[in-house]
């Protein structure tokens, strides 16, 4: 794939302008207003200066379109017409693949048979189209969700499809067609049809809604289970959404199709739908790739509640967070948008949005009132609830206002929680020995690396800046060299190289009373020293260097820049060992939690409030942004 160049592939979703040699946009990995996305046609490399994202093309498409690193290849021959290699498979794979191929292709075809047939027939306007119009939906909604009818013939679709060609087995497999006395009807008939699409945008399954309501016959169809249909694993409107998703850090989760096509007429389009079920862990996770904040907008009857109920502790066990708005009795999210406009809308949200957690709390209260037995329920109940929530801190603010609400002793709140979370991890581990363990080991030696790696960059533009600058004045009193190196005493470089390296500059410093010479180091013995030299001072940090400029556009004087350069490398280099102490204090956090040391947990929950602060203030002082 060496003919692709990131800049156009990445330009294809960002708009990018030129800066010098590189490119640079707003990050489309997070909520940005000045642009620190970084794109180096030089390096066929991008990067985000704010949070911190790199890689090449196929990380971008894998990242920003959450393809598979297949599918990004496929959709980088597509773009560039190339024809991609195949690795040897075995012949169940390739088989399983080609009828995966031939199924999309089938929908696909149907997606535009009943789209062609809303727009262009008789019936089809004066039916399916003058119905969707009378729910107020523009043609370009209806295009853009490539909604569709099917007309009312037992086997319209049936006969075109066969006259063009398509295998009866596949039709059957994807559910179109059905067999019925030696013949097939068609299994969607005089109904309006919403297709469901997979992430990159495919149709893998359609709905079909009846226009009026007919006895025995239930208001939508779905395509059955397939083998590229898996409806837990789905969500409508995701493909329309993703990108909205990102833009506002929030997904709307609604139930019906009809609830995501009004929202997004009405301009909200980072919504997508259940589709009437329960949500699944998948579902959940689907949503957790794209945003960690949800916004559940259910409807305001009884069996809304309960449905929002239903779903919580799964989307909590993901780690997210779950607001849940209650729209007024009789109002689902489709009329409601309709009915009363954008603005009006929005409003509502941002007022009734509660955390999931607290509305649980306030509708037990109103359950209970003031039956003694009813609250001892309610009581463990929320304490069910507040067990699903994995982030120690999160938990403990909602405990405590939990206790305030529903007038409960705290510790009592927080030794049931306990108790209850110890119950539920020693059964898991008596059902999968060592898996859980590992997995936390797994995870920890993961964000070990990530930090290690974040360190040793800090280190390394330290380290630069130091080589580049070390003998200049930082002020009256001390050069750079001094400067820094006093700085970072107490933490002395965790990078093996860079260590050597700063051990022989303080060294070579106590002994001469100088910075070492230039060529001190082009000339030194040691051969590892020398390379770290010279890939320290070589252009491949062009990348952090352009950090500063871009965030420092008003830096002019050159001479002054090596002053600025140094003070804000420390400060990253700062944020990085705070960032070490956090996970620290994490990893401290979870041990005390899971060995039910109260005390050990609000003081490392105190610890970690003072760490937070601290990083805030530095962070806004570095212009970096926090993720999270
Ligand atoms: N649903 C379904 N099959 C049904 C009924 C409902 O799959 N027989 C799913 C659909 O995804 C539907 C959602 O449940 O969108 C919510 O159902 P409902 O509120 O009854 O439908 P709406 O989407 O509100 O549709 P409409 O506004 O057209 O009545
Ligand atoms: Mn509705």
């Amino acid at each position: 794939m060496d003919v692709t160049r990131v800049e156009d592939v990445v330009g294809d979703f960002v708009t990018l302008k030129k800066r010098g040699q590189n490119y640079i946009g707003l990050c489309p990995f997070h909520n940005e207003r000045t642009p620190s996305f970084n794109v180096s046609p030089a390096k066929n490399i991008y990067k985000c200066f704010g949070c911190g994202k790199a890689g090449d093309a196929i990380t971008f498409l894998k990242e920003h379109e959450q393809l598979s690193y297949r599918e990004s290849l496929e959709f980088l021959a597509r773009r560039y017409n190339i024809k991609i290699e195949e690795t040897v498979e075995d012949s169940e794979a390739i088989a399983k693949k080609q009828m995966e191929e031939g199924l999309y292709v089938v929908t696909g075809f149907a997606q535009q048979y009943f789209s062609k047939l809303l727009f262009d027939s008789d019936e089809g306007k004066s039916v399916g189209l003058s119905y969707f119009h009378e729910r107020g939906y523009r043609d370009n909604l209806i295009e853009k969700f490539q909604l569709g009818y099917a007309v009312n013939a037992w086997d319209a679709f049936y006969k075109t499809a066969k006259e063009k060609g398509y295998s009866e087995k596949l039709l059957q497999e994807v559910g179109l067609i059905s067999e019925r006395k030696e013949n097939f009807i068609d299994f969607f008939r005089g109904r309006v049809i919403f297709p469901i699409h997979n992430l990159s945008g495919k149709v893998i399954a359609f709905a079909g809604r009846y226009l009026k309501k007919e006895e025995n016959s239930p208001k939508y169809i779905n395509s059955p289970q397939t083998s590229i249909y898996d409806k837990s694993r789905t969500l409508f409107g995701l493909f329309q959404a993703r990108n909205a998703i990102r833009q506002h850090e929030e997904c709307f989760l609604v139930e019906g199709y009809t609830d995501v096509i009004s929202m997004h007429q009405a301009g909200i389009e980072n919504v997508v739908a259940s589709s009437g079920t329960s949500l699944t862990i998948e579902q959940s996770r689907l949503m957790k790739r794209f945003t960690s904040n949800i916004t559940i907008l259910y409807d305001g009857d009884a069996a809304g509640m309960k449905a929002a109920v239903r779903g919580m502790n799964i989307l909590l066990d993901e780690d997210l967070n779950v607001r849940l708005v209650l729209l007024p009795e009789g109002e689902d999210p489709d009329s409601f948008v309709q009915k009363h406009g954008t603005t009006p809308f929005r409003e509502f949200v941002q007022k009734n949005a509660t955390n999931v957690v607290l509305f649980q709390a306030d509708l037990l209260n109103k359950e209970t009132g003031n039956d003694p037995i009813r609250k001892a329920e309610a009581i463990r109940e929320i304490v069910g609830t507040l067990a699903h929530v994995s982030d120690p801190i999160k938990r403990q603010l909602l405990l405590r206002e939990c206790s305030t609400k529903m007038l409960v002793d705290e510790r009592i709140l927080i030794a049931e929680v306990n108790k209850l979370r110890r119950k539920s991890f020693s059964k898991e581990q008596q059902q999968k020995p060592s898996l859980p363990e590992q997995k936390m080991l797994n995870e920890a030696a993961e964000e070990q690396m990530q930090f290690t790696k974040e360190v040793f960059i800090a280190e390394r533009d330290l380290m630069r800046i130091l080589l580049e600058s070390g003998n200049k004045k930082y002020n009256d009193d001390s050069s750079i060299a001094h400067y820094i190196i006093s700085s970072i005493a107490e933490h002395p470089f965790e990078h093996p190289n860079y260590r050597a390296l700063m051990n022989e500059i303080i060294n070579h410093m106590n002994n001469e009373n100088t910075f070492p010479p230039e060529n001190y180091f082009m000339q030194h013995p040691n051969e590892e020293m020398k390379r770290t030299v010279i890939g320290l001072l070589t252009q491949s940090y062009e990348l952090s260097e352009n950090w500063e400029k871009m965030h420092e556009i008003f830096v002019t004087e050159k001479e002054t820049n090596y002053i600025k350069d140094a003070d804000s490398a420390l400060r990253r280099y700062n944020l990085r060992i705070i960032d070490r102490m956090i996970a620290d204090n994490s990893k401290e956090m979870r041990e005390a939690e899971k060995s039910g040391n109260e005390e050990e947990l609000m003081k490392h929950l105190q610890v970690r409030k003072s760490l937070n602060d601290l990083r805030k203030q530095l962070a806004a002082e570095t212009n970096t942004v926090i993720v999270k």
